[in-house]
């Protein structure tokens, strides 16, 4: 199809696929001016089944990856990478695996075992499914999936010996599924072919309440990937309200039908617009707290696919914001019996001390700072790096000042202040003293103080300056206490964007092994960094 041509130049000439003729201008161009539109679809298909990769189709008939998607899901009715299914089974169960025992889940290798592939556009790696399924059910037990997509939880569901009930809105997806799972294997559990069919997450009318064990579900995030052209009821159709009015529909469906007890795991993801980041992830828990469910445990899920080069990452530089890199994978469960809150301490005995510290301030140029939302940092020296690349990221070299909470027993509470130039571009609020001793009243106090602060602050900060919120999620009364939720959920004044949700884990720590603990170990923290808005910018 590609020619290099002609005297002493150098010039790419191609052969027309339709008319055989050779061209001098974009291919895709010519074959849509001369051909039409029909025509040129076809072409960039047959470049797709011929085996050719994404970018090459896509400076050979000059589309973007949207739009080379948009053609895929067209004629093929779903969003698939290959068209070619190229599968050899390799194994049936993952080499060196190892339960997850911390929140922050990474699996470098998608995972590749039975009839796993990363053919359907989207779909979660299978070691999230085996973790949660592992966890949280037992064999012979009731796995919902109701956004299965090409079929990773039934898959899973079938070889860990437990039934399933699989769905999804889009006929041609659960056609793989079915393809997927048609394989006999020996295995030390028995085999439950899982139930498929085509269904809405937002109706469960059919299944009976109090009767599944697990849901393990992944939901398409409000546009972000688009799964189907023209199926109605597909959720990856709407924007980020409806997605979420939608999504409280199929909460309140899937509290219904669980077993007392039972769980539900639901993975979801950020998404950015205009630099800032709009928090799909924490509302979401909201929709299924909002339901009547408790959160058990939030997990965050490390994407391995954000490219640290390129174009993303060559904006991310230029306008000083990160390459999103994590996703939240809650896992809700339908309480037993209703809980009766420990709310009965009263949040009085604390003090405040507010001594003025200098720091070194280190200069570094972005380009050498943390550039993705995910930051792991050695346990050595956590807290000097971390502040270092909070300090160099976002005051600017116009001035500082941090805010230390510590909690140095069980009921006094501290917090320190240390400030360098004080024509303020960034307050970094540190946090996460939480840990040690939680209570509801704790956690209450925390909250209003840190607001406090904010209110108060907040006029001393220059425009285009940040508010950094340094915290982490506690466990209280079996529960987590999700406490950077809380503050997205609390903190919106209107002179504030949200710009970041950024996570920090240490280097090492989420090896930990210690299988006895059923709970899984909070081994991360957050930083939110919200961005003060011009005048001209306030709602
Ligand atoms: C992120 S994908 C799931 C991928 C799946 N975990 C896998 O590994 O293949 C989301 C799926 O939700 C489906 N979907 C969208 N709206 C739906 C709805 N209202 N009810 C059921 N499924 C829906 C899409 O067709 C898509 O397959």
């Amino acid at each position: 199809m590609m020619n290099k041509m002609k005297e002493g130049v150098d010039v790419l000439k191609h052969v027309c696929p339709v008319c055989k003729d050779e061209v001098s201008e974009n291919l895709g161009q010519h074959i849509k001016k001369v051909h039409g539109v029909n025509e040129f679809s076809k072409a960039v298909l047959k470049a797709k089944e011929k085996g050719m990769r994404d970018p090459e189709i896509g400076v050979l008939f000059n589309i973007t990856f949207r739009e080379l998607e948009k053609i895929i899901t067209e004629v093929y009715g779903i969003n698939i990478s290959v068209l070619k299914k190229p599968k050899k089974i390799k194994g049936w169960v993952p080499i060196d695996f190892k339960e997850a025992t911390t929140t922050v889940w990474s699996f470098k290798q998608r995972g590749n075992w039975a009839t796993h592939d990363g053919r359907y556009r989207g779909n979660w790696s299978p070691y999230i499914p085996r973790n949660v399924i592992l966890k949280y059910s037992q064999p012979g037990e009731v796995v919902l999936d109701y956004f299965v997509g090409g079929g990773t939880t039934a898959v899973e569901a079938k070889l860990l010996g437990r039934k399933c009930i699989a769905r999804d809105i889009n006929p041609a997806a659960i056609g793989l599924t079915k393809e997927n799972l048609k394989f006999a294997c020996y295995q030390k559990y028995p085999i439950y072919e899982p139930e498929v069919s085509v269904g809405d997450a937002t109706d469960l009318s059919d299944i009976a309440n109090n009767s599944i064990d697990l849901i393990c579900a992944h939901p398409p995030y409000a546009g972000i990937i688009n799964y189907s052209s023209k199926v109605e009821g597909d959720l990856s159709k709407l924007d980020i309200d409806e997605f979420l009015r939608r999504m409280a529909k199929v909460a309140k469906r899937s509290y219904d039908v669980l077993k007392p007890g039972g769980k539900c795991a639901i993975l979801i993801g950020d998404t950015r617009k205009k630099k800032h980041v709009i928090p799909i992830g924490f509302q979401t828990i909201n929709v299924f707290l909002n339901a009547g469910f408790k959160l058990k445990e939030l997990v965050i899920k490390r994407q391995h696919n954000c490219k640290t080069t390129g174009f993303w990452y060559a904006k991310s530089i230029k306008y000083n914001f990160l390459l999103l890199a994590h996703e939240y994978l809650p896992i809700f469960e339908k309480p037993k019996s209703s809980v009766v809150s420990s709310l009965k301490e009263r949040a009085g005995d604390y003090k405040m001390v507010v001594p003025a510290l200098e720091k070194p301030l280190l200069k570094r140029k972005l380009d050498e700072l943390e550039t993705t939302t995910v930051w792991i940092l050695p346990e050595k020296d956590f807290e000097e790096r971390l502040n270092k690349n909070v300090i160099d990221r976002y005051s600017e070299r116009k001035g500082y000042s941090i805010i230390s909470f510590i909690c140095y027993s069980n009921n006094e509470t501290k917090f320190i202040e240390e400030t360098k130039n004080r024509g303020k571009r960034l307050l970094f609020i540190k946090s996460a003293f939480l840990a040690n001793n939680p209570s509801q009243s704790k956690v209450e106090f925390y909250l209003k103080k840190i607001k406090e602060i904010i209110n108060w602050d907040l006029p001393k900060i220059t425009k285009g300056g940040f508010i950094v919120i340094q915290t982490q999620d506690v466990r209280i009364d079996g529960y987590v206490e999700p406490l950077a939720k809380r503050f997205v959920d609390s903190i919106c004044p209107d002179s504030l964007w949200l710009k970041e949700i950024v996570v920090i884990t240490q280097e090492g720590q989420n090896s930990y092994t210690d299988t006895t603990e059923k709970r899984l170990k909070i081994t991360h923290q957050y930083l939110l960094v919200y961005e003060k808005k011009d005048r001209s910018e306030y709602v």
